[in-house]
């Protein structure tokens, strides 16, 4: 799948801007804040509904701006889909497909396909289990239909039952009946949410030693689910039972805590190189090159689940690897699919890469396309998109 044109209204630093994309690469080059991540952000947005960037939703309305708006043309095989993203200053979003409303943002984000990469990526490592998880949500949701209309229901039911732990706590009720309800409910979401998560992080687990290899020339890399029911397989009634079992056998500490103890919201992964943990033993590149091969792997996940490319976002990340990582990493990328590349410097990208691609100068929230020699040689052009 590919975005064939952006349109950007009130955007962050953009007032009005339209693009048209290649279907293959793209980059976006200028100079620090003029609005390059701004543009892959407004498209992980209009994918996602929400920024990469972790915690930042209230700017993305132009200053002193009401509202904001995003949309894209999607184009996979035949098919054409015009997606729309609007959020006013009152925090009301609202989602379009070809001009009807969608009302459920979990079905919305099923159309379009990103994944992004970017230097705050670290953090799937250096940060915390609360935002490994929040990027497995958005990841999975985007691969199983049902996932956040599931995990939203499993959180929903997961607040109720601490608030209700919190009562039996401070009342020392006997009725524990509604508490058995509760458990019924949160087990039934929590066997859809868990099985997705473990056939994603296999899928992922059983690729990503080699694309590691293959970018950084070390082998043993392995990525671990954690989970605090024990899963080994993908067997609901199995998972049901252990994941029951917890309950039960803790209730009393988890009344005596006020809270739940098991259960998704406690999920984590890990990087090892062979027996290290890479989040302990790790050097920074070896971090970098690891999450990097993550995504790569990723890129496989939908291809084999899904039977599509989803479009790659690359905010400035060659100018974090050397030559020879640089050319590895490209030489992993599959060909048919989009790219939406940005960076300070064109020496960055390999040179293969640039002569392929539609580029396009950042300047101050404006955009211009760079016709002719893209390697820097010879006569340049420039001309209004
Ligand atoms: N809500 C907003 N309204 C206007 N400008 C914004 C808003 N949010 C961010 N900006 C501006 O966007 C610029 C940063 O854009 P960014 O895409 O991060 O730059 P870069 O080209 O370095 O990737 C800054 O100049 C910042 O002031
Ligand atoms: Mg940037």
């Amino acid at each position: 799948m590919y975005l064939s044109k952006i349109e950007l209204t009130n955007y962050r630093n953009y007032s009005k801007l339209r693009v048209k994309l290649d279907p293959n690469i793209n980059i976006f080059i200028g100079n620090n804040a003029q609005g390059k991540t701004n543009i892959l952000e407004s498209i992980y947005v209009l994918a996602l509904t929400k920024s990469h960037r972790y915690g930042v939703e209230n700017n993305l309305i132009r200053k002193e701006m009401l509202a904001c708006r995003i949309k894209g043309t999607i184009k996979e095989e035949k098919k054409i889909k015009d997606l729309q993203f609007v959020l006013t200053n009152k925090s009301e979003k609202k989602v379009m497909v070809n001009d009807k409303e969608v009302k459920k943002i979990s079905d919305y984000i099923f159309n379009m396909k990103v994944i992004m990469f970017c230097p705050d990526d670290l953090e799937m490592i250096k940060g915390s289990p609360a935002f490994r998880r929040n990027f497995m949500n958005i990841e999975i949701s985007q691969l199983f239909q049902f996932y956040a209309q599931y995990l939203n229901e499993y959180n929903k039911i997961l607040k109720n039952r601490n608030e209700y732990l919190k009562l039996l706590n401070m009342n020392q009720y006997t009725d524990l009946r509604y508490l058995e309800i509760l458990n019924d409910k949160l087990v039934e979401k929590a066997v859809f949410v868990y099985t997705c998560r473990k056939r994603y992080m296999d899928f992922i687990g059983a690729i990503i030693g080699d694309i590691y290899e293959k970018i950084s020339g070390l082998s043993g890399l392995t990525v671990r689910y954690e989970n605090n029911v024990d899963l080994v397989s993908y067997d609901e009634d199995e998972i049901r039972t252990k994941f029951m079992e917890k309950l039960t056998k803790n209730q009393k500490r988890e009344m005596l805590q006020g809270t739940t103890l098991y259960g998704p919201h406690r999920d984590d992964f890990t990087f090892f190189l062979v027996d290290d943990d890479l989040k302990v033993y790790g050097s920074e590149g070896q971090k970098r090159l690891a999450i990097i091969a993550f995504k790569l792997a990723e890129v496989q996940v939908f291809y084999q689940l899904l039977n599509t490319t989803p479009i790659l976002l690359l905010d400035d990340i060659f100018s974090e690897l050397d030559v020879k990582k640089r050319n590895r990493l490209i030489a992993c990328l599959p060909s048919d699919i989009q790219i939406i590349i940005t960076t300070t410097d064109l020496k960055n990208i390999n040179r293969k890469l640039v002569e392929k691609a539609k580029v396009f100068v950042v300047d101050q929230g404006k955009i211009t396309e760079k016709v002719g020699d893209n390697n820097g040689n010879g006569r340049k052009g420039r001309r209004n998109i």
